[in-house]
């Protein structure tokens, strides 16, 4: 099988889900964000916004007002998550990437995952760990949720669909082996 660099990168990937405190030094968010910029968009509209925050005390409020909503779910595994202690969405990462987009064009989430894919290899090359976020994408319209984002600086008429959590993965934290899936491909010659 041929390889490089880059095909090493993204086979090396894993979703990190335990953090040390370390944080990502701006140099690095900076990179990471301009690969997000270099995501492809449909149209080529560009309407992705990326909000990132290195700011303990403001993810862990927005933790909160997540399992604030999760507290008034009818789904019991939501309410225990709502009403748990320990519970944190974004597993104590010390930066947070959230991706919105105007949700007017229907490629509006695919424009999201291509710029968060491109966060996650950007990240690893960078020796950066990261994981896919997903619950701000259920929780952003409510209003407690809204107000705290819109405050944060995530456009007023935009949807999340992903957050990215980016940080150093804490010593001895569990990996399981990546297995992929056979009869995923198909070639037609
Ligand atoms: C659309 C999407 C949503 C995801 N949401 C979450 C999430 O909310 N929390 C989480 O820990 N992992 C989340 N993941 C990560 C997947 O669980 C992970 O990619 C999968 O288990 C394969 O593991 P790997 O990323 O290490 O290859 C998400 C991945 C995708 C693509």
């Amino acid at each position: 099988m041929k390889t490089n660099e880059v095909l090493e990168t993204i086979k090396a990937r894993r979703s990190v889900r335990a953090y040390d405190a370390k944080q990502v030094p701006e140099e690095d968010l900076q990179a990471i964000l301009e690969a997000a910029t270099y995501a492809p968009s449909g149209m080529h509209y560009e309407t992705c916004h990326f909000t990132a925050i290195q700011n303990a005390e403001v993810l862990q409020e927005l933790n909160n007002r997540i399992k604030g909503v999760f507290a008034k779910s009818e789904d019991k595994h939501l309410q225990e998550r709502g009403h748990s202690q320990t519970y944190c969405c974004y597993y104590h990462a010390p930066t947070l990437v959230i991706v919105s987009n105007e949700p007017t064009q229907w490629w509006a989430a695919m424009d999201c995952a291509c710029a968060i894919e491109n966060m996650f290899i950007a990240a690893k090359s960078l020796g950066i760990g990261s994981c896919w976020i997903n619950q701000l994408g259920t929780t952003c319209d409510d209003a407690q949720v809204r107000e705290y984002i819109t405050s944060l600086g995530v456009p007023r008429d935009h949807k999340v669909y992903g957050c990215v959590a980016l940080g150093y993965m804490a010593e001895g934290a569990p990996m399981k082996e990546k297995t992929v899936k056979a009869g995923m491909v198909t070639i037609v010659k």
